[in-house]
């Protein structure tokens, strides 16, 4: 089959792999129909290039037709139209019982010290094929996929695999009080959707923050009070400009939607780079040791909050030796969450929304389409936010 692999820092294939097989009694084979494409591939694209090995096949927004199951799945068969979550839980041990299918005791990548696998995403995470490609295997298939009804197009349902949860739980985690003010940093998918779903649960006032004109002028039309982060001398500028919006205190909750390539700190991107850039054999553990992020957008985050407010920090961070500024954290008594997204925890309560009358927009959320073939475009161009390009689905 095809299938998008990883060759290298900004280097990705189309290229011919195996076809996935059934391996375990649990395990189902799917033929993938849309699938999309994530600020989380970027990291892969550029710096957790470290944790990769060429050939290894990327994506985790999946959605399509089940092929093949094993005997360990009884309620899929072969036809079933279904979305797969990004992580791989099983359904059944304290964790997932808990609600944290993030730290799924079945599939913890124990040897790297990481929970739930994830499809796709480093050897930290499993070193799991993704699912840009024709044909996925999906271990756990007792409880990952989920079945979703003949008759919408893809659209309707494969955001229930990352985007919907991710920005679902960003907001539940924001817990933005009745008639509440809440921020966003970052209007890409995740930011744009947490804003869509912060309105439709009722909070009063959605700020969202981003330096690309298209994604800021897609919120404002949603009624989002949007600011263009280039337009302002400088980051305390614009927190103070928001602050003047909230009473001179500052929005009850801020959900940083950007992660580890805020625009902003020159130093760490060089550091950044270089890890980037080493040889394999020294930039792996180098990078685990040392790997720094851009935190940016969290120091916005933190400035921005007011006191006793809530950060939900819903952007990747992946460095192991950031400074963090504690001292603010501790004296503005700021309550912080975060993590991946724990998507089959939210989908019940997300279901109602995708519906005919779409309230969430999910039906034209995706700017393009892009056969599976044409996935290099579609990185390089979603990296460098090209030809509007906001959200990307691929077909195999
Ligand atoms: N927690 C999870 O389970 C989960 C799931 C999916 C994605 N993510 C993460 O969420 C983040 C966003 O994902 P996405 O698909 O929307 O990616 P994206 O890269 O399209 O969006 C990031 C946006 O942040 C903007 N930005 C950059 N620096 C900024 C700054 N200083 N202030 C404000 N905005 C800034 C960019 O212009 C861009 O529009 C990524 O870090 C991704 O890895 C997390
Ligand atoms: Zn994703
Ligand atoms: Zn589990």
């Amino acid at each position: 089959m095809k299938a998008v692999t990883w060759q290298g820092r900004r280097d990705v294939r189309v290229e011919d792999v195996p076809d996935p097989r059934i391996e375990e009694p649990t395990d189902a084979v799917i033929r993938i129909t849309s699938t999309g494409l994530c600020g989380s591939d970027l990291h892969l694209y550029e710096v957790l290039t470290p944790f990769m090995t060429p050939g290894d096949i990327l994506g985790h927004e999946p959605m399509g037709i089940v092929e093949e199951v094993g005997p360990g799945v009884p309620d899929l068969q072969a036809g079933d139209r279904v979305v797969v979550p990004f992580q791989i839980a099983c359904g059944n041990c304290w964790m997932c019982l808990t609600g944290l299918p993030t730290q799924c005791e079945t599939t913890q990548v124990t040897g790297e010290g990481m929970g739930a696998a994830l499809f796709g995403y480093t050897r930290l995470y499993g070193a799991v094929p993704g699912a840009q490609a024709e044909y996925l295997r999906v271990p756990q298939a007792q409880f990952g996929p989920m079945k979703v009804p003949e008759g919408p197009p893809d659209d309707r349902f494969v955001y229930l695999s990352d985007v919907l949860p991710t920005a679902w739980q960003a907001v539940e985690y924001a817990g933005v009080p009745p008639g509440g003010t809440l921020a966003v940093l970052g209007l890409g998918p995740i930011g744009d959707m947490a804003c869509r779903i912060a309105k439709a649960r009722g909070a009063e006032r959605v700020f969202g923050i981003d330096l690309v004109p298209e994604r800021l002028a897609r919120a404002d039309r949603d009624g989002v009070e949007t600011y263009d982060l280039r337009t302002f001398d400088d980051e305390k500028a614009l927190v103070h400009a928001i602050h003047d919006e909230t009473g001179g205190r500052g929005p009850d909750a801020v959900i940083d939607a950007v992660g580890t390539e805020a625009h902003g700190s020159a130093a760490a991107k060089l550091a950044q780079t270089a890890t980037g850039l080493l040889p394999r054999k020294l930039s792996g553990p180098l990078a685990e040791r040392f790997s720094i992020d851009r935190l940016g957008a969290l120091h916005m985050a933190i400035d921005l909050v007011r006191r006793g407010g809530t950060i939900s920090l819903s952007g990747v961070y992946g460095g192991t030796a950031d400074p963090m500024p504690m001292l603010t954290l501790f004296d503005k008594q700021i309550q912080l969450r975060m993590g991946q997204a724990n998507v089959r925890r939210w989908c019940d309560e997300i279901m109602p929304y995708l519906t005919d009358e779409d309230p969430l927009g999910v039906d034209d959320f995706a700017t393009h389409r892009l056969p599976l073939a044409e996935a290099p475009h579609a990185y390089d161009m979603f990296q460098h936010k090209q030809d509007g390009a906001i959200k990307i689905l691929m077909q195999p």
